[in-house]
């Protein structure tokens, strides 16, 4: 895995540069697969600038939108005012434990995302198990990532590999993933049911 540090995404945002954006059709295989309920809350993980994380608070999530990047934070905050308070963002890197711990409340969130983020996450085991942590009861962790066995050598550091797919997958009572336009599959992984 190539490491893709906090500086290399403030120069990419800094230079106006954005991410493929979620369609029509994966917001909806999102919806069948984790939907909302009332007072559903979600985390979205490395948002980026913010259009997921908006688009989960445009489905009915309390969001909490987070980014280690400052620029994608502010970014986020700017285009996304009119969402507040439904769509909140905060600075956080889910790698630092210390600060995880710090602003994240434990079985708090009904829906974590990571979209075309986990693959640059160094740390899988530990990244999942905060993950597992932070998820309210029955509540689903959706990764959405390219595969890197689909991807051209020079950039297969931004998909996951079969062993990350086995540590992403590894620990939860249920699992299931579908494929999305792009070449993106989505992985859903479950915590047990509610009481
Ligand atoms: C390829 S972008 C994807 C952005 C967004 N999720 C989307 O789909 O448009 C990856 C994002 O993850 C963020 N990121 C990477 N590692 C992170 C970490 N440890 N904690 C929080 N954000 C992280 C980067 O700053 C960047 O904004």
């Amino acid at each position: 895995m190539t490491a893709v540090g906090r500086a290399r995404w403030e120069q990419h945002f800094a230079s106006g540069h954005g991410f493929r954006r979620a369609d029509e059709l994966e917001l909806r295989r999102l919806t069948e697969a984790a939907p909302p309920h009332p007072g559903a809350r979600a985390l979205d993980v490395g948002c980026g600038l913010g259009a997921y994380a908006a688009a989960l608070a445009g489905l009915g999530y309390r969001t909490l939108a987070v980014d280690r990047a400052d620029a994608a934070v502010a970014a986020t905050r700017d285009r996304y005012a009119d969402a507040e308070p439904r769509l909140q963002v905060q600075r956080l890197d889910f790698e630092d434990a210390a600060a995880v711990a710090a602003a994240l409340p434990s079985a708090a969130f009904d829906l974590i995302t990571m979209r075309l983020v986990l693959a640059f996450m160094a740390d899988k085991p530990t990244v999942a198990q905060r993950v597992r942590d932070l998820l309210a009861p029955g509540g689903a962790w959706v990764v959405t990532t390219p595969l890197a066995s689909n991807l051209p050598e020079a950039r297969r550091h931004i998909g996951l590999t079969r062993e990350d797919i086995g540590i992403l997958t590894e620990e939860w009572p249920e699992g299931r993933w579908y494929d999305l336009d792009g070449a993106l599959r989505c992985f859903v992984l479950r915590t047990g049911t509610r009481p």
